[in-house]
C-alpha cells in the first residue's frame, strides 16, 4: 500500500492535533505535532534565562535534542531525553512559542527535523505551515478554522482539565487572537491556507465528525493512488 502525507495546518484551538492523532490512529500512520516541536525549544529557551536574541538561540539549538516518541499514553515530547510532555503546554510557554517560532534559524532546525521524521512513511503532520512549506506536496492538505469562541471554549476546558485555573475566557481569547495575529503576519512561512487545502469549519463539529471527515478524504486518495 503506497502511504500520503496528510499535512492538517490551521490557527490556534481549531482542532489541528486532536484531529491529526484519530485520523493517523485509524490509517496506522505516524503522528508529528510540529507544534510540541516548537513548544520545546521555547521551552528550553526559557529555562536558560537568557535574552531572546539569535546568538541564544543559535547555542540552545546547538545543545537540545527534541524526540517524539510514541507511548501507551499517547504522544509523548521529550527535551535532552526528559519527557516535557506537559509542562511545553503551559501559560508560560504558549506565551513566547509565537516570538520564538518566527525566529528563521529555529524554523529551519525544526522544518528539517520534521522533513527527516516523515520519510518514506505515512504520516499526518499538524502544524501552521506543513501544506505550505514543509511538504508542499502532500496528497492531502487540510486546513482548519473555528470561530474564535469556540476556540477559546476549548482552550479554557484544556486548562480546567489541568488544574489551571489563572485565566479568564477573555483572556484565553485575547492570548489566542494575538498569537494568531503575530503567526499569521511574520515573515517567514506565515500560518496560511495552502491554495490546495480543503478547509473545514470546526466550529459545530464534533471531533469525531471532523477526524471523520479528514479520514474519508485520504482513504479516497489512498485507494485512488494504490
Ligand atoms: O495547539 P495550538 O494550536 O495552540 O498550538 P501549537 O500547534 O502547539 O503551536 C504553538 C505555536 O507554535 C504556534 O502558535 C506557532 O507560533 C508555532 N508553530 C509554528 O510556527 N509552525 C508550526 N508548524 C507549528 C507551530
Amino acid at each position: 500500500m503506497k502511504k500520503i502525507i496528510i499535512a492538517i495546518d490551521g490557527p490556534a484551538g481549531s482542532g489541528k492535533t486532536s484531529t491529526a492523532k484519530i485520523v493517523a490512529e485509524r490509517l496506522g500512520y505516524i503522528y508529528i505535532d510540529t507544534g510540541a516541536m516548537y513548544r520545546a525549544v521555547t521551552l528550553a529557551w526559557l529555562r536558560t534565562k537568557q535574552p531572546l536574541n539569535n546568538e541564544v538561540l543559535t547555542e540552545l539549538l546547538k545543545n537540545i535534542k527534541i524526540e517524539l516518541e510514541a507511548s501507551p499514553k499517547g504522544q509523548i515530547t521529550k527535551l535532552n531525553g526528559n519527557d516535557v510532555s506537559d509542562e511545553i503546554r503551559s501559560v508560560e510557554v504558549n506565551k513566547y512559542v509565537s516570538p520564538i517560532s518566527a525566529v528563521e534559524i529555529v524554523r529551519t532546525a525544526m522544518v528539517d527535523l520534521q522533513r527527516k521524521l516523515a520519510i518514506n512513511k505515512g504520516c499526518v503532520m499538524d502544524g501552521r505551515d506543513i501544506g505550505t512549506t514543509v511538504f508542499p506536496n502532500a496528497e492531502l492538505k487540510i486546513y482548519l478554522t473555528a470561530s474564535i469562541g469556540a476556540r477559546a471554549k476549548r482552550r479554557l476546558n484544556e486548562y480546567m482539565e489541568k488544574g489551571i485555573k489563572d485565566l479568564s475566557f477573555d483572556e484565553i481569547a485575547t492570548q489566542i487572537l494575538e498569537r494568531d495575529k503575530f503567526d499569521s503576519t511574520r515573515e517567514i512561512s506565515p500560518l496560511t491556507k495552502a491554495k490546495d487545502a480543503i478547509e473545514i469549519d470546526t466550529s459545530d463539529l464534533t471531533l469525531e465528525s471532523q477526524a471523520e471527515m479528514v479520514e474519508k478524504l485520504a482513504l479516497k486518495i489512498i485507494n485512488n493512488i494504490n
